[in-house]
């Protein structure tokens, strides 16, 4: 049928045609966002689930949702290799400078300016443009020890302080937050909770890869205390149908029941898969409806496309012994494995395997949803290693 009209959309942050199965998550940021205008305690939101799951359209949605509701908002995506502090201080810039925009009196606009300024001066990378830009002198020893825990406090009390000021509510939205060091993350959760019990407008969504452990910690105890963590998973069989059958039914077409179940099989409701698929199985289908036969037929195609872009732009990063821990891995099959299995099948001694494991969690393709166990990241990852790395070459 007509690619042109083809309602799917596979990619990255790519809106779907239909945003299936979230209403829950949805319902809580409402009244989050709701509760903190009023200035109600409520926990603050990091949704966490694998690749692919949809947490980044679901963060976007948030936002859009956000503004509609009165809020300005701040977005920024974590990096790998990135600080946090630059990365947040250019938005926290122009956030300041569009309040003092805000008719109004008071200086805690020129104040929250000021203390940023010194929080710029205390990072230890340059920022030049950040610098550059923002013409108004620090505030001296407000938010420059250099200590990131100490100084984003101070910088989030100043910014709250002047969205009070202005009669306005900010909320922060971050994603790909595993990307954040130990250091960096006990920094957002504490400047979080130093907002929190001033009762100051401002919110954070936080989104990234299952990171609980990651907050383990001193800080932990009152993480829990500050954020709900929503678990943003696989769609059920019925939300994953109608993910495929409202769009196309929209566009005049039908898709057989068989074909919906066959999708549901091959995907196990991953969202990004489930776009693949419909996509596929659209630009294939000689004409409505959308038979099993078509989805079938789909198959082939969608896996050599994940297999050319999804899987291998992941698999491209890694270094060979990082393959071969993963394959290892896959050899496992899906689920959780410990990693004295993992040395077992390679035939190697478990402590060896300490720092390429380190690696593999930092590069963001396995996490460890409990003590001593890994998991793939990115869905059917296993299916792919073995595809890729067939036969038996890994084993040391
Ligand atoms: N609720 C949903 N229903 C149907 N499709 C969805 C849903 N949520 C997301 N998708 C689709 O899934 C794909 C992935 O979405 P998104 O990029 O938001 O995932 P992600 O969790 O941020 O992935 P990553 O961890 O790789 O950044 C997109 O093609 C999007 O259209
Ligand atoms: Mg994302």
């Amino acid at each position: 049928m007509d690619p042109i009209k083809n309602p799917f959309s596979p990619g990255a942050g790519a809106p779907p045609p239909e945003l299936v199965g979230r209403d829950p998550i949805l319902e809580e940021a409402r009244i989050l966002l709701g509760r903190i205008k009023q200035k109600r305690p409520e926990k603050s939101i990091l949704l966490t689930g694998l690749r692919g799951v949809g947490k980044t359209v679901l963060l976007n949605e948030i936002e859009r949702r956000a503004k509609e509701a009165g809020y300005r908002t701040v977005s920024i995506e974590a990096h790998e290799d990135k600080p946090f502090g630059p990365l947040i201080a250019s938005h926290l810039k122009t956030l300041l400078y569009d309040l003092d925009r805000v008719a109004g009196a008071g200086d805690k606009v020129k104040r929250g300016l000021r203390v940023l300024r010194s929080f710029i001066g205390g990072l230890k990378v340059t920022v030049g443009d950040v610098t550059m830009g923002l013409d108004i002198d620090p505030e001296q020893g407000a938010a420059d020890s250099g200590d990131i825990e100490i100084d984003l406090s101070n910088v989030f009390v100043a910014v709250g302080e002047a969205a009070e000021e202005r009669k306005s509510a900010v909320a922060v939205l971050i994603d790909e937050i595993q990307y954040f060091n130990q250091k960096e993350l006990g920094a957002l959760i504490m400047a979080m909770h130093k907002v929190q019990q001033r009762q100051f407008p401002l919110v954070l969504f936080g989104a990234g890869l299952p990171i609980l452990p990651g907050l383990a910690g001193e800080s932990k105890s009152y993480a829990e205390r500050l954020f709900s963590f929503p678990h943003v998973g696989a769609l059920t069989e019925k939300d994953a149908a109608q993910a495929l059958y409202e769009p196309a039914q929209a566009a005049g077409v039908v898709f057989d029941v068989p074909a919906l179940a066959e999708v549901f099989r091959l995907t196990k409701g991953y969202p990004y898969f489930i776009q693949e698929w419909g996509y596929q199985a659209w630009n294939l289908a000689p004409a409505s409806p959308i038979t099993l036969h078509v989805v079938k037929k789909a198959t082939a195609t969608v896996i050599s496309r994940l297999d050319q872009n999804f899987f291998r732009v992941r698999y491209d990063r890694l270094t060979p012994s990082e393959k071969n821990f993963l394959r290892a891995m896959a050899d496992l099959g899906s689920g959780h494995h410990r990693t004295g299995d993992i040395a077992n099948a390679l035939g190697v001694k478990v402590t060896s395997l300490g720092p390429v494991r380190a690696k593999l969690m930092k590069k963001g393709m396995i996490y460890s949803p409990s003590h001593g166990d890994m998991a793939f990241t990115v869905p059917l990852f296993d299916e792919f290693m073995r595809r890729i790395m067939p036969g038996d070459d890994w084993r040391v």
